[in-house]
């Protein structure tokens, strides 16, 4: 049943008996998302018993950007603490309750990507240069600021595990990578849609527009350096990764101007 937030607050008031009534919130999509994720919990499920066949030097490349990769996924959790005191629209409990599962999610990632490069003999990373960046940028400023180095975050996520994913299609860490994706995915819609409901100005959205790709495109640019022997070896040319994140970060971009509800990034 859907009732506008100011008559669900009077029916509240007036009939104390309806007490599972509350007003709907934009994050209820997202937030049972994150939800169903967290109770399929099938991360068991994929097991890497079988490695890729590459010779020692791809498999060192691999391991190197799977090691940065996991690195990212992990160190969300400051956030959760500065959101409970932000009050702005459109930050209310059930947003809360959905970035604390989205964290969560992405802790699930990097203990799945530890398992992989475990599984093929890799050491993990403590640092990389994206990832000093990452962390630089996001130290800067507020809460809003902090998401949107996160949404960039995701426009790389998105790529880099479609690109790998694809890559090593073949064997169980490819199977992984794919799903990691598609969560991926999500997280870039839910992020998007954060900004989108927040810019509700023209100006305000103008800002909000050019700071995530100027945030965007620096993320995209340092991580095509960074990994370029791994694109290269996927049988990609840096142009055809350049081309891949320009079209990300134009949907990111569309997502943030027109809204994104969840079934379209599913
Ligand atoms: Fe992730
Ligand atoms: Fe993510």
């Amino acid at each position: 049943m859907r009732i506008k937030p100011a008559t669900a607050r009077r029916i509240i008031k007036t009939r104390p008996f309806y007490l599972d009534l509350k007003p709907e919130s934009p994050w209820d999509g997202f937030l049972g998302h994150f939800e169903r994720n967290a109770e399929r919990n099938d991360w068991a499920e994929y097991r890497f018993n079988s490695a890729p066949v590459l010779d020692r030097k791809q498999r060192q490349e691999l391991l190197r950007s799977l090691a940065i990769f996991q690195r990212g996924e992990t160190g969300e959790g400051r956030i959760l603490k500065e959101i409970e005191s932000v009050t702005y629209f459109p930050v209310d409990q059930s947003y809360r309750n959905a970035l604390r599962l989205f964290v969560a999610e992405e802790g699930r990632h990097a203990g799945l990507l530890f398992q992989m490069i475990r599984s093929m003999g890799g050491q993990l990373t403590n640092s990389s240069g994206s990832f000093r960046l990452f962390y630089g940028f996001r130290g800067l400023l507020g809460v809003r600021f902090k998401l949107m180095v996160l949404l960039a975050a995701e426009i790389i996520g998105c790529e880099c595990y479609d690109i790998l994913g694809r890559y090593l299609k073949s064997c169980p860490a490819g199977k992984g990578l794919n799903r990691i994706q598609k969560d991926e995915l999500a997280h870039l819609g839910f992020h998007c849609q954060f900004f989108h409901l927040l810019g509700r100005s023209w100006l305000k959205r103008k800002l909000y527009l050019s700071l995530y790709r100027f945030i965007a495109v620096c993320a995209s640019i340092t991580v095509m350096v960074e990994h370029r022997r791994t694109f290269r070896l996927c049988g990609l040319t840096t142009l055809d990764v350049a081309k891949r994140f320009r079209n990300r970060i134009r949907t990111g971009a569309q997502w943030i101007r027109n809204g994104v509800r969840l079934q379209e990034c599913l």
